[in-house]
């Protein structure tokens, strides 16, 4: 089998900004985003700081409002037609970040450390429209997992106010590696099946712990330090970045910060199995289940969906066929019905990642675990050169949670309009064929 030569670039230290190439079917995608950076002290504001309740976050942000993790955003309601936002000196510089109002299509552009970026002005499509949904929410997502941006302030025009919107209240986490970050779509975490299914649900807030090359088993993969079994209790991820910020004083994450997320997809072990990691069965499975023990522990009323793991594929004869990973496929399955065994259930076990403790919680529980099986979803042109889903595959793994949470836990789809998924408008206007 052909080594997952691309997984190597997960965690890899990124010192500076690669000029790369985007391909939409074998063309180059222009990535020249308008330039948003204004000069602030020409400007007369209304100016809120990062710790302002109007600001609502999602993801994982740490103390100094610096973001994490893959897609993390802000989301807050506001007067008037202006916004500008002064990003910290821990911003990534140049980072793509996505932004829109309300339930139209995401903009784009790229911004800078310590500098201030008008994105919306009465020029702003949407902007000067009448708002069916009172008042305008303005959105921001980080595109790129390895990269984030600093909040420092808010800005809205002079005499206009920053409105604080309730949150949604179903949540989602997505617990995972390179797959569910959105390493190779076009644009990364916003591309994601992670993002697409909970976005996709609508209504729905999520929170994308994934970071590329990260295994299960709490040992280096591909130059992350450590495994998800530890750094999914940490507010950093395993980037270079967060080497560089958190290196020294790693924060915990504070679960009492968010409601509980109700459910959980967990999709890990593609880099535990691949053979360069050299992480055995027995310890892929003691760490998978302690991060479910963890969730467990952390959100007791939590369902945690575990998907089975899938590979690329090969071609034989005259058609292709599914690589098998090298491992883990029957004893993922095999620990879900552990999961749900009654002995299990009537003496469940959490485990708490910072103290590294594990115990029995004498309550007896409903099962919680779910298995999702993966096979057949994506066909072999899903599957990007770069061993990762294509936009296609991630929109494909995406629908097929959706239908399996919505068959599950009875969720209804809630979106029904807004834009998920941005230039996905592949189409044929061409009515005389
Ligand atoms: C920003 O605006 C101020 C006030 O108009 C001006 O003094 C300063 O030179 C400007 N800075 C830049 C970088 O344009
Ligand atoms: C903006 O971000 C995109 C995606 O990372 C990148 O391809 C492009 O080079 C960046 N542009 C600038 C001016 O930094
Ligand atoms: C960035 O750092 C410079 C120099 O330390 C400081 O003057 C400036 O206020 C900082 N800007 C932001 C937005 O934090
Ligand atoms: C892989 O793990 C086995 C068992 O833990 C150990 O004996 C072996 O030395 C390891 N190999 C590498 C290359 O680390
Ligand atoms: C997953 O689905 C494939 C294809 O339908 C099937 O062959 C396999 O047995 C399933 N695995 C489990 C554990 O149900």
């Amino acid at each position: 089998m052909r080594s997952l030569s691309s997984l190597v670039i997960a965690g890899l230290t990124i010192l500076s900004r690669v000029t790369a190439t985007i391909l939409q079917n074998g063309q180059v995608k222009p990535t020249n985003y308008p330039d948003t950076r204004i000069n602030l002290s020409a400007q007369s504001f209304e100016t809120y700081p990062a710790n302002s309740i109007e600001i609502s976050y999602q993801g994982r942000w740490d103390s100094k409002y610096v973001s994490w993790w893959s897609a993390p955003g802000i989301r807050f309601g506001y007067t008037g037609q202006t916004v500008a936002i002064t990003f910290g000196n821990l911003t990534s510089d140049g980072v793509l970040v996505a932004y829109r109002i309300g339930g139209l299509d995401w903009m784009f552009t790229n911004v800078t450390a310590g500098g201030t970026h008008l994105l919306v002005s009465p020029t702003t499509p949407g902007s000067a429209l009448t708002a069916p949904i009172n008042p305008w929410t303005f959105e921001l997502r980080v595109t790129n997992w390895a990269y984030g941006v600093q909040i420092t302030a808010v800005h809205v025009g002079a005499g206009d106010k920053l409105i604080k919107v309730p949150e949604f209240d179903r949540r989602i986490e997505v617990i995972g590696d390179s797959l569910a970050a959105g390493m190779y779509t076009s644009y990364e975490g916003l591309s994601s099946w992670a993002y697409g299914l909970a976005a996709g649900l609508g209504n729905t807030e999520y929170s994308i712990t994934a970071y590329p090359g990260i295994c299960a088993a709490d040992q280096d993969c591909w130059g992350n330090p450590r495994g998800q079994v530890h750094q999914w209790f940490y507010t950093a991820d395993t980037s270079y970045r967060a080497s560089v910020l958190h290196g020294e004083k790693p924060e915990t994450w504070d679960f009492s910060k968010r409601p509980a997320a109700d459910i959980v997809v967990i999709n890990i072990g593609t880099n535990d199995q691949n053979s360069h990691n050299n992480v055995s069965t027995p310890i892929y499975i003691d760490s998978l289940t302690k991060i479910i023990q963890g969730v467990h522990g952390k959100w007791p009323n939590a369902q945690v969906i575990v998907m089975s793991l899938w590979l690329g594929f090969y071609q034989s004869g005259n058609s292709y066929f599914p690589n098998a990973p090298q491992g883990f496929v029957n004893d993922i399955y095999q620990m879900a019905q552990m999961f749900n065994s009654e002995s299990y259930l009537s003496n469940p076990t959490v485990y708490d990642g910072v103290e590294k403790k594990i115990w029995q919680t004498n309550k007896k529980t409903k099962p919680f675990v779910h298995y999702f099986n993966t096979t057949g979803i994506m066909q072999h042109n899903d599957i990007g050169p770069q061993w990762h889903p294509t936009d296609v595959g991630a929109i494909k793994v995406a629908s097929h949670l959706q239908q399996f949470i919505r068959m599950t836990f009875g969720w209804d789809f809630q979106a029904a309009g807004p834009e998920v998924l941005h230039d996905t408008l592949y189409w044929n206007d061409e009515p005389g064929y």
